[in-house]
C-alpha cells in the first residue's frame, strides 16, 4: 500500500527484458540448456512493472508465472530470443539482458528423433556460435541513443576483472555481475554493478530486493533523457 503512493521511478518508460535459459535442440525430443531458473530476470520484470514501466519479458523455458501486469513472449532457442527481441525493440527505453543465452547451438541438429543402433557409434554434435543479443541491441543504440542497455554476467571466478572488461566489450553503460554458482536456482544473490565510474557491490539479498535496487539505479541514469 505504501509503495503505491511513492513516485514511480519508471513511469512512462518501456522496458524489454530477457530472462531464463535458452534451449538449443539436438533433435525434436532433445536439447542442450543451462542452469538458469529465470528467477532474477522475472524479479527484474516485476520490479520494473512496480516502478511504473510497461514491461515486455522475452523468456526462455522456466517454471515461473509471468509477473502481474507483465507481457511475456515465450521462446526456446537463442535465435528465437533474438528474433523476438528485435521484432519488439522499437520504442523501448531500456533493454535488460538477464537471460543465460546459450553461446552455441547444435549446427547439425536432426529433424527427426535420432535412433540408437545396436553397438553403433554415439552421435557427434557440431556447434555454431549464437549471435550476441545484447551486443546486437547495444549496436542499435548508437543510432537513436536508445534503448539504455543493461547486461548481466555470471562468472565462476575473477568477477571484478571479467565484469569490467565485459561491460566495455559489449559497449553498454551498465553491467550487473554475479557468481554463477552463488545464484543459479537460488532465491538470494549478490550482485556487483559495473559502470563507467567503476563498480558498486550490492550486498546479498533476495532477488526481488536486488531487482528493485537495480531498477532504481537504472531509473536514476535515464531520468533526464527523453525519447
Ligand atoms: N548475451 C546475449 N546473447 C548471447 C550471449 C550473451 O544477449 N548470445 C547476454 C546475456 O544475456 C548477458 C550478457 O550477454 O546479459 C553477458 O552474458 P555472458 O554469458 O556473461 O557473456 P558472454 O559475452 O557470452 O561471454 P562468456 O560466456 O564467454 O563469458
Ligand atoms: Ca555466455
Amino acid at each position: 500500500l505504501v509503495a503505491s503512493f511513492q513516485p514511480k521511478s519508471l513511469a512512462g518508460r518501456r522496458v524489454l527484458i530477457t530472462a531464463g535459459p535458452t534451449f538449443e535442440p539436438i533433435d525434436p525430443v532433445r536439447g542442450i540448456t543451462n542452469l538458469s531458473s529465470g528467477k532474477m530476470g522475472y524479479a527484474v520484470a516485476r520490479a520494473a512493472r512496480e516502478a511504473g514501466a510497461e514491461v515486455l519479458l522475452v523468456s526462455g523455458p522456466t517454471a515461473l508465472p509471468a509477473p502481474h501486469g507483465v507481457r511475456r513472449i515465450d521462446v526456446q532457442s537463442a535465435r528465437q530470443m533474438l528474433d523476438a527481441v528485435m521484432a519488439n525493440l522499437k520504442g523501448q527505453h531500456v533493454f535488460i539482458g538477464v537471460a543465460a543465452v546459450a553461446d552455441w547451438r547444435v549446427a547439425n541438429a536432426s529433424e527427426q528423433k535420432m535412433k540408437k543402433t545396436e553397438g553403433g557409434a554415439p552421435p557427434v554434435l557440431e556447434f555454431a556460435q549464437n549471435e550476441d543479443i545484447l551486443a546486437t541491441v547495444a549496436a542499435t543504440t548508437s543510432v537513436s541513443g536508445w534503448p539504455y542497455c543493461v547486461g548481466f554476467a555470471a562468472e565462476s571466478e575473477n568477477l571484478l576483472g571479467y565484469g569490467a572488461g565485459k561491460r566495455e566489450k559489449k559497449g553498454i553503460p551498465l553491467l550487473v555481475g554475479n557468481i554463477g554458482h552463488h545464484t543459479f536456482g537460488q532465491d538470494d544473490n549478490t550482485i556487483i554493478l559495473f559502470d563507467e565510474h567503476g563498480h558498486t557491490v550490492l550486498p546479498r539479498a533476495d532477488k526481488l530486493t536486488l531487482a528493485r535496487q537495480l531498477v532504481l539505479e537504472i531509473a536514476k541514469r535515464i531520468e533526464h533523457s527523453a525519447l
